[in-house]
């Protein structure tokens, strides 16, 4: 019988006395952090409860506009007065030509700088890293500078439980960077089942006052269901066990696969994996694949041949596959990726190698691609507050999306994947960002929030 929830033998995930108090110690040991607890409900639930718990209703916080949606949804329910830091750090976090960038910026101190300028005193920085592509954020310098006045650093690790390890192959987890809390999903690189997540307050956030479990795990009573999977509970605690006997094994191996792929695939496509970054900036996951599609292909189109091999990439935006390893991906699986990838790329039509889009009235996929990074690296032009965005306040309607420049946007209007929305609700619409839409339908980017050529705007 292995879908057990809260009985008396299995303990309460929220009130841990027996079983569970002692596996979260240890897992809140290994990690680094001084209170842990575990979320069988994804990282989406922990960063409700996080931000509820602190800054709490009414709190500021600074966030990039390439954050995950939840963030959002917690200014919207808690009234959060959103400081948007303006990222940039990609043109130094990736300064060597022959490295490609990412799609999404990510936050260096200067960044951070400039929204303090800007915004004037607040409560809680929040911080994505690593993000989709591996970058990740300089949590450390940020945070220095956020405790000097008292205000927190919370992090969406979503992406980066694997950097529990410690591993001198890794970049610093958020908890060994002096963040002061952070949520994680082990179901994402981890070998934990869907939505295992894990929330970490660190000790000296404890010891210093400036986050109190007690009220996190009050919050999380409100977000979390009360019949968590005991069976997704478990395999965090497994994962964390594995991760500690024999991660660095496999992920060394990992490496040594990724940069082999690198290898194989020269001039065929450019694969940043063990590239490591350059100093005086954060560093990058290598174990996050991020493949370079040479000008002209498109990468949704790769991944969709790839697919049809059986082969599941992560995500592509309009240039990149991002594909996550499993830890214990073998070299002969390595090895069916670069032979499927290399003949698909020489199946390609001449024509599809050498014209560009734009030679049939689209936007180009490079073009396309420098608006997307350029929108988002700027501040959304807000109209309304968070709090004025809950859905069923506002009145609103539909209209044809071609129609929508000068309108305010009521819902989020998302490229899937990455999931970043490009529009957030309460979001002036402009030229800019509708020639951004068009372009990328136009390149076989999906986007939700936009059905039957429709979108919804505040009336
Ligand atoms: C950056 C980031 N944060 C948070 C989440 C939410 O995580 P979960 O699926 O565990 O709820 C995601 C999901 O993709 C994500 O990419």
């Amino acid at each position: 019988m292995l879908d057990a929830t809260e009985l008396h033998q299995t303990d309460d995930l929220l009130n841990p006395v027996g079983p569970a108090g002692k596996s979260l110690k240890m897992a809140a040991r290994f990690c680094g952090a001084g209170w842990t607890r575990y979320i069988t409900c994804g990282s989406t639930c922990g960063i409700l409860a996080l931000l509820a718990a602190c800054p709490g209703h009414g709190g500021r916080i600074l966030v990039s506009r390439a954050s995950h949606q939840s963030v959002l949804h917690a200014a919207m329910l808690l009234d959060l007065q959103i400081g948007w830091i303006e990222a940039s750090l990609w043109p130094e976090l990736y300064s060597d030509d022959s490295v490609p960038q990412p799609l999404l910026p990510q936050v260096g101190v200067a960044d951070f700088r400039r929204a303090v300028a800007s915004f004037g005193s607040y409560d809680a920085v929040f911080l994505t890293s690593p993000d989709y592509y591996g970058s990740c954020a300089q949590i450390k310098e940020i945070a220095d500078e956020a405790h000097a006045v008292g205000a927190v650093v919370l992090v969406d690790e979503a992406h980066g439980a694997h950097l529990a390890l410690g591993s001198e192959f890794l970049p610093a987890s958020a908890m060994r960077q002096n963040a002061d809390a952070c949520v994680q999903s082990a179901h994402k690189t981890l070998p934990a089942l869907t939505p295992a997540s894990l929330l970490h307050v660190s000790e000296s956030a404890i010891a210093n006052g400036r986050i109190d479990p007690g009220t996190v795990n009050a919050m999380l009573k409100i977000f979390h269901t009360s019949s968590p999977s005991f069976l997704i509970a478990a395999s965090i605690e497994v994962s964390l066990d594995w991760l500690k006997y024999s991660g660095h094994g496999f992920i060394k191996q990992q490496m040594l696969n990724i940069e082999w792929l690198g290898q194989n695939l020269a001039g065929v496509v450019q694969v940043t994996g063990t590239a490591v970054t350059k100093p005086n900036c954060a560093d990058r996951d290598p174990l996050r694949i991020m493949m370079t599609m040479p000008d002209a292909i498109s990468a949704a189109d790769i991944n969709l041949k790839l697919q049809g091999q059986n082969i599941d990439v992560e995500m592509s935006d309009l240039r990149r596959l991002i594909l996550i390893p499993a830890i214990d991906q073998t070299r002969q699986e390595y090895l069916l990726l670069a032979e499927a990838l290399r003949s698909i790329i020489d199946g390609l039509p001449e024509h599809v190698l050498y014209s560009t889009a734009k030679n049939e009235g689209k936007s180009s996929i490079a073009e396309t691609e420098a608006s997307w990074r350029q929108i988002m690296c700027r501040k959304p032009n807000m109209i309304l507050q968070a709090s004025q965005l809950m859905p069923g306040l506002m009145k609103t309607e539909q209209i044809d999306v071609s129609q929508s420049v000068g309108r305010v946007s009521a819902r989020a209007v998302v490229p899937y994947p990455p999931g970043i929305p490009l529009l957030w609700p309460g979001e002036h619409i402009d030229a800019e960002i509708l020639a951004l839409i068009t372009a990328l339908r136009q390149n076989g980017v999906g986007l939700t929030g936009i059905e039957h050529e429709m979108v919804t705007v505040l009336v």
